[in-house]
C-alpha cells in the first residue's frame, strides 16, 4: 500500500481526501499544525475508513520536521493542501499569507527534493482567475487574482510551473477548485469554520441549525437569473475523488497539468438557499444587503479538460451537497467548540 503525505490533511478538504485515498487503497499520512483544524478528525477518519492515518503535528515551514517526516516513511506522492485561505485576513495580514502559502510551499518542495519524492498534487483555486471576462472559465484564461490570498496561489503555481520545466523528474498537478461544499455522507467529517463563517454554505447551515438568525445575501442587482451571485458549487467528495484521479494520472502518463475541478454549472445564492431549505426542512430567513466588496457576478468552471484527462467528473448534485452538509451540521451543531466529540453516529 503506497503512502501519500497530505499536508493540511486535518482540514475540511484534506480530511475528505484522506477518506477517498483509503477507499482507493492508499495510505494517507497527515501533516498539519492544526491552526485551522482539530485532531479529533483522526479518530473520525479511523471510524469512517477503518484505517487510522498517521498524524504528524508539524508546520510546513519547518524544514527539520519535514525531513523527519520524509525520513520515517517512503512516500509515493504529496498532496499539498496546507495553507491559509481567508480572503479578508489575507488583505489584513499579507506577510503571514505569503509566508505560509508561498514560503511553506518552497520549504515543502525543498524537503521533497532532498527525499527524492517528486510527485505533487497542489491545491489551487478558482480565485486565481479573478474576474474572468466570460464564463465558463477554461484553464488557459488569464490569471488575475483580486486579493493577496489569490496572489499567493498564483505565486505557488508559478513556482511549480518553473520547477516542472527545469527538472523533468517532477510530476505536478495544479488543481483549481471552484466552491467546495457538502460533507462526507456519514456526517462524521465536514466543514468546521472558526468564528463567523465567511463562506455561504457554512453560514446557511449555521442559520438552519439555529446558531445564527439570518443569512445576509450580498447583492441582489447582479446581471444573473435572480440578481444574486452565481458560483460553481462542487461536492467535497467529488473534489476528493478528483485528487485520487490526479494521482493516478501522474503515476502513469502525466507530467504537468493545471486543471479546473468544478461541475461546469453555476447556481445563484437563492438557488442554494432553496436547496438547503428542501434538504433541512428548515426556513432560512434572509436579509438582502449590498454587494460584498471584491465579489464577481458569475464564476463557474469549464471542467472538460479534467473530465477528459483524468477520467473524472463531478457527479453529486446540489440536493446531495445540501443534504450531506445538513447531516454534518445537525450532528455536530457546535462544531469544534465541542471538539467534535459529541453526536457521533454509528456508520
Ligand atoms: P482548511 O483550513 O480546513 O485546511 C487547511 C489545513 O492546513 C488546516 O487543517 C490547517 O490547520 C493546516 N495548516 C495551515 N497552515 C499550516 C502550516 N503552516 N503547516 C501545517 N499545516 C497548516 O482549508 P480547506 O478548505 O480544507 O482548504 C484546503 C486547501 O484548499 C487550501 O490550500 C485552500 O487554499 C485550498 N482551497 C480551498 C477552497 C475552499 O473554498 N475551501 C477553495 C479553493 C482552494
Ligand atoms: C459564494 C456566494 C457571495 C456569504 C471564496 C473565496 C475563493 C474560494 C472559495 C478558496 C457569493 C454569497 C456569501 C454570505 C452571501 N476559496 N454570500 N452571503 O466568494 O465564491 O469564494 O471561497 O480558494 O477564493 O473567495 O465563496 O462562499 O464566500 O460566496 O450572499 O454570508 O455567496 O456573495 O455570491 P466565493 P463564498
Amino acid at each position: 500500500m503506497s503512502n501519500i503525505l497530505v499536508t493540511g490533511g486535518a482540514g475540511f478538504i484534506g480530511a475528505h481526501i484522506c477518506e477517498a485515498l483509503v477507499r482507493a487503497g492508499l495510505r494517507p499520512v497527515i501533516y498539519d499544525n492544526l491552526t485551522n483544524s482539530s485532531s479529533a478528525v483522526i479518530e473520525r477518519l479511523e471510524r469512517l475508513a477503518g484505517l487510522r492515518p498517521l498524524f504528524i503535528h508539524a508546520d510546513i515551514r519547518d524544514a527539520r520536521q519535514l525531513d523527519t517526516a520524509f525520513a520515517h516513511t517512503t512516500f509515493a506522492a504529496v498532496i499539498h493542501l496546507a495553507a491559509l485561505k481567508a480572503v479578508g485576513d489575507s488583505v489584513a495580514q499579507p506577510l503571514q499569507y505569503y509566508d505560509v502559502n508561498v514560503a511553506g510551499t518552497l520549504a515543502l518542495l525543498a524537503a521533497m527534493r532532498r527525499a527524492n519524492v517528486r510527485t505533487l498534487v497542489f491545491s489551487s483555486s478558482a480565485t486565481v482567475y479573478g474576474e474572468a471576462a466570460t464564463v465558463p472559465i477554461r484553464e488557459d484564461f488569464p490569471r488575475r487574482p483580486a486579493n493577496p490570498y489569490g496572489r499567493t496561489k498564483v505565486a505557488a503555481e508559478d513556482i511549480l510551473t518553473d520547477l516542472a520545466h527545469a527538472e523533468p523528474g517532477w510530476r505536478i498537478a495544479l488543481l483549481r477548485y471552484f466552491n467546495p461544499i457538502g460533507a462526507h455522507e456519514s456526517g462524521l467529517i465536514g466543514e468546521d469554520p472558526r468564528g463567523v463563517p465567511g463562506n455561504l454554505l457554512p453560514y446557511i447551515a449555521q442559520v438552519a441549525v439555529g446558531n445564527r438568525n439570518e443569512l445576509n445575501v450580498f447583492g441582489t442587482d447582479y446581471p444573473t437569473r435572480d440578481g444574486t451571485g452565481v458560483r460553481d458549487y462542487i461536492h467535497v467528495m467529488d473534489l476528493a475523488e478528483g485528487h485520487v484521479a490526479a494521482l493516478e494520472h501522474l503515476a502513469t502518463t502525466g507530467r504537468f497539468i493545471a486543471a479546473n475541478l468544478g461541475t461546469g454549472y453555476g447556481l445563484s445564492v437563492l438557488e442554494v438557499v432553496h436547496a438547503f431549505e428542501r434538504a433541512s426542512n428548515r426556513h432560512i430567513p434572509l436579509r438582502f444587503v449590498a454587494r460584498r466588496q471584491g465579489d464577481v457576478a458569475e464564476c463557474y468552471a469549464d471542467p472538460a479538460f479534467a473530465n477528459r484527462l483524468l477520467g473524472w467528473k463531478a457527479e453529486r448534485d446540489i440536493d446531495r451537497m445540501c443534504a450531506d452538509a445538513w447531516r454534518w451540521q445537525s450532528l455536530n451543531p457546535l462544531g469544534r467548540s465541542e471538539e467534535l466529540t459529541k453526536g457521533i453516529p454509528n456508520f
